[in-house]
């Protein structure tokens, strides 16, 4: 079965946006975002690729996985497929309008993940945010953490679940000059 990597960027203090849903506090350019784009560029949104003059083929991750509000913070700047190149799932138990590229989905997400899991194919990417990751806690196999050099004090929580400790183990770790650590770890 292909795995489940949460591949995201926290704060200092967990948090992936602030109170308001934004990540501005987050530095956006620097060395971490030239690694993104030579080996992750599948987690880059296309306007992003084509400022870069770079592509994306799905090699890294097929599949994206959103929760509403993720989804939704792109439609507020007018992106309504952030990332053609791959399947893009979004859950949300309302009946939402959704572009003919995005799948919408109001069934159970631990289901729907365990489903795709036995899919043919490369890992599939939980791209947030805290509330989907929370429903799909049990579910992560994988974390790729950008840890962000900065404390936001509030804002989303990078998983919104109840106490549950699961053990993982460190794979790898590689600290940029930007400040932003990235620590690999797999489910033990
Ligand atoms: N820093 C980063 O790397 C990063 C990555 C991703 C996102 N973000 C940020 O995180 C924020 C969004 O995160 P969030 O935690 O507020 O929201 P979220 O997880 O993106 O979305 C929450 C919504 O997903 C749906 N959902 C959640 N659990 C579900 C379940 N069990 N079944 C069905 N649907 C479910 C619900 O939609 P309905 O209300 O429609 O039912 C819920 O309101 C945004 O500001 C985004 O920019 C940051």
């Amino acid at each position: 079965v292909r795995e489940l990597v949460y591949f995201v960027a926290p704060s200092l203090d967990g948090r992936i946006a602030s109170p308001t849903g934004d990540v501005a506090a987050f530095p956006s350019s620097g060395d971490h975002i030239d690694w993104i784009a030579r080996e992750y560029p599948d987690t880059l949104p296309k306007v992003v690729l084509d400022a870069l003059g770079i592509s994306a083929d799905g090699s890294r991750f097929d599949t994206a996985l959103m929760g509403w509000r993720t989804y939704a913070a792109g439609l507020a700047v007018g992106v309504d497929d952030p990332y053609p190149h791959l399947r893009q799932i979004v859950f949300s138990r309302s009946a939402r309008e959704m572009p003919a590229g995005i799948e919408p989905v109001r069934e159970d997400p631990v289901g729907r993940v365990r489903a795709l899991k036995k899919e043919r194919g490369t890992p599939i990417w939980l791209c947030g945010g805290g509330g989907l990751a929370g429903a799909l806690l049990g579910e992560i196999d994988r974390l790729v953490l950008k840890v962000n050099p900065v404390l936001l004090g509030a804002g989303v929580p990078m998983i919104d679940a109840p106490y549950d400790p699961g053990d993982f183990a460190l794979v790898s770790s590689t600290t940029y000059e930007s400040g932003v650590v990235v620590s690999e770890y797999v489910r033990r």
